[in-house]
């Protein structure tokens, strides 16, 4: 029996694979390379010393992705694949919508038909908007103020209606802090395309030369320095999560929700700071305007992922800033 593992090729994802063969699971990855390359598998092998099958397929592609499921024994499924650029959501909506929501129906159809009824599902903080409070629990009020994040609220709400239709169903969402950093080897990393969206691939950019200085997104927010605060977490550890949230599937059903953050918030100057004591260089930036639609303070209560998972984040910052540069380091070597 095996892990059918949608988008295992992307940034999350392919940590993720990494848990999961050390952890002994037979895995199968589905991915059609918009957002990663092929190579990405290879060195996933390279580290593990693991073989496994991987596709090049689109989960809109129903007759493609059918055949996985008619020529392997899946057990669950864990659903990275998507679009997750929420500047690029509002300028092409429909293509955001047709990818997470249309994909996931495709996909979730095919389990239905072919009885593989767990499902741990890639959502993410974004889901609580401007939270009311922090930290953020996961009953607090759920909003979206883009469509990449209706595209994730939606999703939660069909795989909601889905488990409450027949009590096979057993779905755990995973709402996502800030994942940032690298898998220790330097192997694997976050790999942008273009110009960075996100803090961390940006101030890894600045130090290796390919941005000339990083530009902080607002002073003035009420926070200890002016700067915008997250809940960044390792991506290794939430890579593990979803191990934990795979065992937490096989033994209840209905649909479930955890945050996997830290429960720790670090402004935009901690992390830079953080990253210049792990590099040993200065970053140059300048406070420029806000971003519009970001949101001051968002940081997760992980509480309820502890006591139910039995998962809680490991590694620190420095650890995320160290790895996130050797990972920087050795891909621009190629
Ligand atoms: P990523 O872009 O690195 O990985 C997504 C993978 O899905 C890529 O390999 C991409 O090629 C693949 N993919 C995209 N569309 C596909 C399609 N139609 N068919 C098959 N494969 C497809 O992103 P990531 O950071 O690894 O994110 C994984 C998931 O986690 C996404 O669903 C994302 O929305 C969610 N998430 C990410 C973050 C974050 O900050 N990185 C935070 C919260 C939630
Ligand atoms: C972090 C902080 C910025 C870049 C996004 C998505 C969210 C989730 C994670 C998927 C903020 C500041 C950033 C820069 C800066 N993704 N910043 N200069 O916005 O918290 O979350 O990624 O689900 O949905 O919205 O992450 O890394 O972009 O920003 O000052 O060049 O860094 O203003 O305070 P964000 P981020």
């Amino acid at each position: 029996m095996a892990i059918l593992v949608t988008g295992g090729a992307g940034y999350i994802g392919s940590h993720t694979c990494i848990e999961l063969l050390n952890a002994g699971h037979e895995i199968i990855v589905v991915d059609n390379f918009y957002n990663s390359k092929p190579d990405v598998l290879k060195r996933i092998r390279k580290i593990t010393q693991r073989d496994f099958i991987s596709k090049e397929i689109d989960i809109q592609d129903k007759d493609e992705l059918e055949k996985v499921f008619i020529d392997h024994s899946i057990e669950a499924v864990i659903h990275f694949a998507g679009l997750k650029a929420v500047g690029e959501s509002v300028q092409n909506p429909l293509r955001y919508y047709e990818t997470n929501v249309n994909g996931t129906l495709v996909l979730c159809n095919l389990m239905a038909k072919y009885d593989v009824k767990r499902m741990v599902f890639s959502s993410s903080a974004t889901v609580y908007g401007n939270p009311d409070q922090v930290p953020i629990t996961e009953d607090s009020p759920l909003r979206a103020t883009n469509p990449y994040g209706w595209s994730k609220l939606m999703v939660e709400q069909i795989l909601t209606d889905l488990a409450a239709s027949d009590k096979e169903w057993s779905i755990s969402s995973l709402r996502y802090f800030n994942p940032i950093g690298a898998h220790a080897s330097g192997e694997i990393g976050e790999d942008p395309q273009g110009i960075p969206n996100n803090l961390m691939p940006f101030i890894t950019q600045v130090a290796i030369g390919k941005m000339n200085q990083l530009k902080v997104f607002g002073g003035n927010y009420d926070t200890s320095d002016g700067t915008g605060v997250r809940d960044y977490i390792h991506v290794v550890d939430l890579a593990q999560g979803h191990l934990r949230a795979l065992e937490k599937i096989q033994k209840i059903s209905g649909f479930h929700a955890y945050n996997l953050g830290t429960g720790k918030g670090y402004s935009v100057l901690e992390i830079k700071e953080a990253f210049e004591e792990a590099a040993g260089m200065k970053i140059p930036y300048s406070i420029v305007e806000r971003r519009p639609g970001d949101i001051a303070v968002c940081y997760a209560d992980p509480a309820k992922a502890k006591e139910e998972l039995n998962w809680e984040a490991a590694k620190g910052i420095k650890e995320m800033c160290a790895d996130a540069w050797r990972w920087q380091r050795k891909s621009f070597k190629g």
